[in-house]
């Protein structure tokens, strides 16, 4: 027994286990002593770094014919010797059940907490406090629709949007900014039915002053980089640039008649 741990088979046993250790857990724990950040390594890389070990050890025992026997040997001798009975028989058991461990492992239900469901669209609150006042919003339309001229406040929502929400909605209001890339989830792509043409004008003024940070639990987890507006823009601004949005991307907002006969 003891030749066979000296011979070749067994030290290719000895390195593949010493370098699943290290992979495994010597890149975790050692660098750290020193003081440098490490983390494990990602299973998947595990399994490259140790197909390339088991490589370089069949390059080594094949490099020439005695050294192939030498390490040929111990494996023949368990097959067939009748006096390796014993291992025979703990080979014939051990090897299907780590095969049965291993899928088991693999398959087995993982108990970390399901993907949290969020609300794209969570409900909106009936009032809100708007550069600290308190402003209504059920059944809240849009006021520049009634007063003044539609081309001027048209004008004046675009200067706001072309100023301010350029960089993330994208210069066709497609979601597609220069910044837009960076950030997920993405800026809402307002030419897509299932964003403001659905929603009534007050739910969208209640998202452009509150932004990301407004959003309830309900809309949580999730880092939107919605900047809340109300810190930049007045309540004209907010308006003008939400009836250009309707106008440019060619949506009518959802009124509030609808939603009353639904009910
Ligand atoms: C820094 C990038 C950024 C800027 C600038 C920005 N937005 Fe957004 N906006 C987002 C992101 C990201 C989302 C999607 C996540 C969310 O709903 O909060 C979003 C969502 C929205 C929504 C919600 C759409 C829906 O379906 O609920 C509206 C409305 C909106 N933005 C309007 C604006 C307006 C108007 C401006 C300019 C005054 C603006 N945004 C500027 C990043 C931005």
């Amino acid at each position: 027994m003891r030749k066979h741990f000296s011979g070749p088979l067994g030290k290719s046993v000895v390195i593949l286990g010493v370098a699943y250790l290290l992979l495994e857990f010597g890149i975790a724990y050692i660098p750290p002593l020193f003081g440098v950040d490490s983390g494990p390594i990602p299973d998947s890389v595990l399994l490259q770094y140790m197909v390339t070990v088991a490589i370089g050890i069949l390059l080594w025992v094949s490099f020439n014919e005695t050294l192939w026997e030498e390490f040929k040997a111990p494996l023949h001798a368990a097959m067939v010797e009748p006096r390796q009975r014993r291992t025979r028989v703990a080979l014939i058991v051990l090897v299907p059940v780590l095969v049965g461990l291993m899928t088991f492992n693999s398959v087995r239900p993982s108990i970390a907490a399901p993907p949290s469901l969020r609300s794209i669209h969570p409900a909106p609150p009936g009032q809100i406090d708007f550069q600290g006042r308190s402003m209504e919003l059920a059944g809240v339309e849009n006021p520049l629709r009634s007063v003044g001229s539609p081309e001027e406040h048209y004008l004046e929502g675009r200067r706001v949007y072309y100023q301010n929400c350029l960089p993330c909605h994208g210069d066709g209001l497609a979601g597609r900014g220069h910044y837009a890339q960076g950030f997920n989830p993405g800026p809402a792509s307002f030419q897509d039915v299932g964003t403001i043409a659905q929603l009534t004008e007050s739910y969208v003024f209640w998202r452009v002053a509150k932004g990301g940070p407004g959003l309830p639990n309900e809309g949580a987890p999730w880092n939107s980089a919605m900047p809340a507006w109300e810190d930049f823009l007045t309540e004209d601004e907010i308006w003008s640039v939400i009836l250009f949005m309707y106008e440019q991307a060619g949506h009518e907002p959802r009124t509030w008649e609808e939603e009353g006969e639904e009910h």
